[in-house]
């Protein structure tokens, strides 16, 4: 890979003198989906695919940025002088996002840079491309100037960029999946503290299988924000009556006993699945750390049903996905990850089924949608790294 960056930024760019080459992977969510906003827990891990990334320093304050995967349009310029957002600049908001959030924190950026990105996470996908992207500048940034930042706070700088420059309300779980990976781990984060664990994903004669719905993403931002609001108007209601900071200190016990606070059933069965799903989560990571690997599929299938049915973020492509994966033999546990409304499902399926769940849920979902899923077999691995 490293050389075909290299060869490619030679013929962009003119040559390769002072070009360092990294990597910053995707993510996927094992469970704990929608609880990031909310104070509760979540279980993702990084991926061996994600964001290759050439870069050189330059003498000016010109910035040139080059996608290959977007070839067709060009070598975007722009300089330290235009961080702001726009329309035109398209992917690479993302890079000059970060960039404007380090001189948030009054790290002002010295110098321009060349900068060429290849990713190779499934476009659309919701494996958090964007989140990559923001991590793997940070990480570049912080090589070439000595900006005193770690990891964690990498994915804090990649989130208050996606927040505040890109205008998306996520939460933090995809940079800090990505910023802290470890290979053959996932990480058990708390979000109301960021306090967090690796656990080992040991999966012994089974992998993690990603079905990608191929759906055009569409209204998912702004039903994103929308979930986002039904929850913190319903914290507020049950704050009248419960003394907690966020529906991540509920339990369900203590949900039940206070719930008919919330003043509407909607916004009721969106706090349910928040409280639910955290609980699901601490206890998922519980059975995987017992060796329990089919407590920790049932938990995920659960965790799909509630956000079908009380967070309403699936629809029928997801749906499919996952009810069809939940009819082949030796599928362990399926569910939708990541925001919702299209992207990907992520499922554990033993070895010797991999190949009939790819044929018979890559069909039923092609009849029934009209169109075909992509599948994709995926390891755990690290965090960013210079190559
Ligand atoms: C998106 C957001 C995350 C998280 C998930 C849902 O991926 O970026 O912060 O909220 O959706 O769990």
């Amino acid at each position: 890979m490293k050389d075909v960056l290299l060869k490619r930024f030679a013929e962009v760019f003119g040559d390769t003198e002072g070009v360092k080459t990294y990597f910053a992977p995707g993510r996927v969510n094992l469970i704990g989906e929608h609880t990031d906003y909310n104070g509760g827990h979540v279980f993702p891990c990084a991926l061996t695919i994600g964001t290759y990334g050439a870069a050189r320093k330059r003498a000016d304050h010109k910035l040139r940025f080059y996608s290959m995967n977007f070839e067709k349009l060009g070598v975007l310029e722009s300089s330290l002088e235009e961080l702001v957002p726009s329309k035109e600049a398209g992917w690479t908001n993302y890079p000059k996002g970060v960039m404007w959030a380090f001189g948030e924190r009054n790290m002002e950026i010295p110098s321009g840079m060349d900068l060429m990105l290849y990713g190779n996470i499934p476009n659309g996908s919701g494996l958090s491309s964007s989140a990559s992207v923001e991590v793997l500048t940070g990480f570049i940034l912080r090589d070439f100037f000595g900006f005193e930042v770690n990891n964690q706070d990498l994915a804090l700088i990649g989130q208050y960029a996606e927040n505040h420059f890109n205008k998306v309300n996520c939460g933090i779980m995809d940079q800090f999946a990505i910023a802290m990976g470890k290979k053959d781990n996932a990480i058990f984060l708390d979000t109301a503290d960021l306090s967090f664990e690796y656990a080992p994903i040991v999966l012994e004669g089974a992998k993690i299988v990603i079905a990608s719905s191929n759906k055009k993403r569409g209204l998912g931002d702004s039903k994103y924000n929308e979930r986002r609001s039904e929850c913190e108007t319903a914290l507020a209601e049950l704050q009248q009556v419960v003394k907690i900071d966020s529906l991540g200190d509920l339990d369900e016990e203590t949900f039940e006993k206070y719930q008919s606070a919330i003043q509407s059933d909607v916004r009721r069965k969106r706090a349910k699945h928040a409280v639910c799903e955290n609980q699901r989560t601490i206890r998922a990571v519980e059975a995987l750390k017992a060796n329990d690997v089919a407590l920790f599929g049932q938990l995920m299938n659960a965790s799909h049903v509630s956000l079908r049915d009380d967070y309403e973020v699936t629809g029928v492509e997801l749906d499919t996905l996952v009810e069809e994966a939940w009819k082949v033999e030796g599928v362990i546990g399926s569910r939708m990850t990541g925001a919702g409304f299209g992207g990907c499902t992520v499922s554990i399926v033993k070895d010797e089924a991999i190949d009939c769940f790819i044929d018979q849920v890559g069909r039923a979902y092609e009849a029934k949608i009209g169109y075909a899923a992509d599948f994709y077999v995926v390891e755990v691995g690290n965090g960013p790294c210079a190559m």
